[in-house]
């Protein structure tokens, strides 16, 4: 049947098999429609015609959802369902890519109540290359090389922050400076860079509910962790850019971002505002530091509106969709140690138990983007 099979890994080639191991994993999951078989040959065909084969809306769909409930790293994926997903795969220009990122962002921003979304652009096509965002996520600070010695802002976002500065962005070198946006075109093409509209990047000023000190520290973070460096991979297609949140858990926040030594360092300046004894690693105070630090992520979010999720709640669920799979016949691949929240490991259900193994060739799947 196929006499030209394209090596799979040619740039914007679809491989058959991963293609039919997708549309069998369709039909078996949701059946109905056009059948198993006759789909398939379609796909075949399409595949030996193009080198590759355009999803129907339903299993672009699908697909996404499917590389969401695959991610062996998330522990919010109870929800998978719920995914909204734009199909947005005739879009291909920057402009086109910048207006419907911020757009994303509004509309997943939903007044604070964050819906998990994932817009799909232009996949990689045979000559065809997509474009790529080179932003790791939509909203991000930038970080910038401190006068005295160490940083400014996030230290995770001064490479970019240099590279958009090349391209001509002026920064105010603020600690919490939300980056450009910058989009690619072509491999080699200088990418474009837009300014993220003020109305597309809700943030929340972080106060504590007991300190009324932690205001001054001027703190903030955005409201939607929005991936862009990842490629979704489905039946064989590769979409680069494909741009998808959930909601926060606090912990991403007051345990990492603001908390890791590159990152925002916060620890020895809460525990100073607190009063704790820093000569020594007895006292505990970078854990009594870190414990405040996460109130007052959790509170501030609360206050406004915007949806964020504890540590012990999003792990209680996450239980609940092992055990949801599990009735369903299904595996549910995890990595414990991305599983397991950064503070209070222990105190969550999570920690106490091991998962079913990660496969990293298990499709459709967000996965590292490759280089052009
Ligand atoms: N940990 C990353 C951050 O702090 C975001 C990763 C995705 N997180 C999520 N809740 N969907 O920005």
């Amino acid at each position: 049947m196929r006499s030209t099979v394209p090596a799979p890994t040619a740039a914007g080639f679809t491989d058959p098999e991963l293609a039919a191991d997708f549309v069998r994993r369709f039909h078996l999951e949701r059946p109905g429609g056009l059948g198993h078989r006759p789909r398939l040959r379609q796909v075949m065909d399409e595949i030996d015609r193009t080198g590759t084969y355009e999803h129907t809306a339903e299993e672009l769909a699908f697909g996404a959802k499917l590389a969401w409930r695959n991610a062996a790293r998330c522990i919010g994926r109870l929800y998978w369902r719920s995914l909204v997903v734009r199909d947005l795969r005739h879009l291909s220009s920057a402009d086109d890519v910048a207006e419907q990122c911020f757009e994303h962002l509004r509309l997943a921003t939903n007044g604070g109540r964050i819906r998990p979304m994932v817009s799909v652009f232009a996949p990689d096509r045979p000559g065809r290359p997509a474009p790529r965002i080179v932003n790791q996520q939509l909203v991000r600070y930038a970080g910038y090389p401190a006068p005295g010695g160490g940083w400014t802002g996030d230290p995770a976002g001064v490479q970019l922050a240099a590279r958009a500065r090349d391209l001509g962005w002026k920064c105010g070198e603020e600690p919490f400076e939300v980056l450009p946006l910058l989009v690619q075109e072509r491999a080699g093409a200088a990418p474009r860079w837009y300014e993220v509209p003020d109305d597309a990047a809700l943030e929340v000023d972080l106060t504590h509910p007991e300190h009324g000190w932690f205001a001054e520290l001027a703190l903030r973070w955005y409201a939607v962790p929005a991936i862009s460096d990842m490629t979704l991979e489905i039946g064989g297609v590769r979409y680069p850019t494909a741009p998808f949140n959930g909601w926060y858990m606090g912990t991403e926040i007051g345990a990492r971002n603001l908390a890791d030594a590159d990152r925002y360092n916060l620890l020895a300046e809460v525990a100073g505002r607190l009063g704790l004894d820093t000569s020594s690693e007895r006292t505990l105070w970078r854990d009594r530091a870190l414990v405040e630090l996460n109130v007052a992520v959790l509170h501030s979010f609360q206050e406004a509106g915007v949806t964020m999720a504890d540590h012990h709640t999003e792990s209680q669920r996450f239980l609940k969709h092992v055990a949801q799979e599990k009735r369903q016949g299904r595996p549910t691949p995890a990595d414990w140690s991305w599983i397991v929240p950064p503070v209070s490991g222990g105190l969550t259900p999570v920690y106490h138990r091991y998962y079913d193994p990660v496969d990293p060739s298990l499709r459709p799947a967000f996965v590292a983007r490759e280089p052009w």
